[in-house]
């Protein structure tokens, strides 16, 4: 009996081994989450549940492990960063940003960099440094240059906006409004530039805030979150930077620190929040896991897409459903037959202000590599897969200053930011859009950060984040 018993042991522990070595796919459990029945291959239990590892989330995360507290980042990337990329040339190894450029000098901007032990330095934004480039104002549609265009000095009539601006401390914290919103800021942004002579500053204005779409019909408010009090002031007196000039070294150092409890390549399936806890169900390829977790913070864009998975509740879809977006597309290209010399921007002779409008390339700016260019683009209506890495290219033939069609650009790299910009129409906004939706904070254990939430603004979104995060460590 002994003899067999240990006999059964032994072959009990070569078959643990063997299981073991099996994919963890066969050891599954089955989970009802939301009514759908899943088939879980691992169970993680965490203290905070992040989704999404861009801007917010990935600050979200190092500083909540700092804090002591165990977190999951799930990400639908294969790195962390979101909207930072960082193209680096392979022929002279120049770093390029696709997305995130700047940053401001908050306390927050400076610990974190200095937590991830990557270097700023200070940086000013605007035209190319390089003497040697001239601006040349082309119709993107008709490849038609407007040597008439005359780019204006919006010197004054930023300063006139900046006294508007201070009427509203709020909005660089924000979207606490106060009730009744003020009607200037739900004027539409042409007509906010009318009321206040504000003429000479919206070619300025339209070249910022890329990735809006049409300047002058957005309700004032966005134009006030994008061009806010911070960024006046850093244009002032400098951005930050990282000192080797490529800003996804942020992004690799906090990979590094977070290493597994980044679940890269996921797919969220469900996410369920009760009374007592949080759970969240996603796929890696055709592995699942389920975390479990005291809090939720929800750093991903809250899209109708994107919350279909949850357990919403009629409050959380009655307000998503109403943010609409556009799509913003970085990309840097060669063979373009543009030359070294020029940059060329796009305006819409006969049009208010000279302004295109969307779909419109906003610029195609020297990269400081040979041959290499970079292209800004938006469209406000939806595209489908790569079909607007193939519009850009239209207008860039358009403009190919040897004649149409004498070379086919190549992109070095493209990549399609969407959903950008969420944002409501004014009547949302003056029926109180906002103070509903950020009373949506806390509730159901879930907290909620993200450019949606505040402003297109990485700095801006590290600070709100940090407004909440002492409200989770209270709470896990
Ligand atoms: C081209 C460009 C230039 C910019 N330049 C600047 C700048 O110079 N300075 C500045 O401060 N800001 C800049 N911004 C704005 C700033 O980067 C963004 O506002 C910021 O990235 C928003 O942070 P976020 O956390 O909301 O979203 P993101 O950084 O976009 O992060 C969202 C993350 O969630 C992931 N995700 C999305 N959906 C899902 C899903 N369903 N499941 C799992 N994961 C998901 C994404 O892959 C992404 O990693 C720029 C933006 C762009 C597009
Ligand atoms: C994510 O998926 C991509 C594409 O399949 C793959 O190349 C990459 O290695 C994956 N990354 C991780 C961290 O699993
Ligand atoms: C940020 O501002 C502080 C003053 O508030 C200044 O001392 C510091 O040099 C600035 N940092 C950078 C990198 O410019
Ligand atoms: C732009 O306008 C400002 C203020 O009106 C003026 O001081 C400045 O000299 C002007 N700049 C140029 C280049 O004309
Ligand atoms: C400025 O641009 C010219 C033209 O492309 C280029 O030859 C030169 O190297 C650039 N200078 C710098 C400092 O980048
Ligand atoms: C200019 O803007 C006004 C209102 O702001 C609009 O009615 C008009 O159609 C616009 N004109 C052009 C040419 O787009
Ligand atoms: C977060 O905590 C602060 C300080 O305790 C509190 O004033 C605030 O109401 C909390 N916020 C939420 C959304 O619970």
């Amino acid at each position: 009996m002994r003899s067999s018993t240990t006999d059964s042991g032994t072959m009990f522990s070569f078959l643990a081994i063997l299981v073991s070595l099996l994919p963890v796919a066969s050891a599954s459990t089955s989970y009802t989450v939301n009514g759908n029945k899943y088939n879980v291959d691992e169970v993680i239990t965490r203290d905070v549940t992040i989704l999404g590892g861009g801007s917010g989330g990935t600050y979200s995360a190092i500083r909540l492990n700092d804090l002591g507290k165990s977190v999951a980042v799930v990400e639908a990337a294969g790195r962390l960063g979101g909207n930072t990329e960082t193209y680096i040339d392979p022929g002279t190894g120049t770093p390029i940003e696709v997305g995130v450029q700047f940053f401001h000098n908050f306390t927050v901007v400076t610990d974190y960099f200095a937590r991830l032990g990557v270097a700023l330095t200070t940086v000013q934004a605007g035209p190319n440094p390089n003497t040697s480039v001239i601006t040349s104002y082309v119709d993107f549609l008709t490849g038609l240059p407007d040597p008439s265009y005359v780019f204006p000095n919006f010197t004054a009539a930023l300063g006139a906006y900046a006294a508007q601006l201070f009427q509203y401390p709020y909005l660089d914290l924000g979207f606490d409004l106060p009730s009744p919103v003020p009607s200037d800021l739900l004027l539409p942004f042409g007509q906010f530039v009318t009321k206040y002579s504000l003429q000479p500053l919206v070619p300025f204005a339209w070249i910022w805030c890329q990735g809006i779409g049409d300047l002058l019909a957005t309700p004032t408010i966005y134009i006030m979150k994008y061009l806010g009090l911070s960024s006046l002031q850093s244009l002032q007196e400098g951005f930050l930077a990282t000192a080797l000039h490529d800003n996804s070294l942020l992004y690799l150092s906090a990979e590094r620190v977070l290493g597994s409890n980044v679940l890269y390549n996921s797919t969220i399936l469900a996410v369920k929040r009760t009374n007592d806890y949080v759970q969240t169900v996603i796929k890696q390829g055709s592995k699942t896991t389920l975390i479990k977790s005291s809090q939720l913070i929800v750093a991903i864009p809250p899209t109708v897409q994107n919350m279909k998975v949850f357990d919403s509740t009629h409050q959380e879809n009655r307000l998503f459903s109403q943010f609409t977006y556009s799509e913003y597309f970085t990309a840097l290209l060669r063979g373009t037959g543009i030359p070294d010399t020029v940059t060329l921007s796009n305006v819409s002779p006969g049009a208010n202000f000279s302004l295109p409008l969307p779909p419109n390339v906003y610029a195609v700016d020297q990269t400081g590599v040979s041959g290499l260019v970079a292209v800004t683009y938006v469209s406000t209506t939806a595209t489908v897969g790569d079909e607007i890495a193939n519009l850009v290219v239209e207008q860039i033939k358009n403009v190919q200053v040897e004649g149409k069609g004498v070379s086919e650009p190549v992109y070095a790299v493209k990549s399609n930011h969407r959903p950008f910009e969420l944002r409501v129409d004014a009547k949302a906004i003056k029926n109180g859009f906002y103070a509903d939706l950020y009373s949506l904070q806390g509730e159901k254990r879930t907290w909620w950060t993200g450019a949606a939430w505040h402003a297109h603004d990485s700095s801006l979104i590290w600070r709100f984040t940090e407004g909440f995060l002492s409200n989770i460590t209270a709470a896990v």
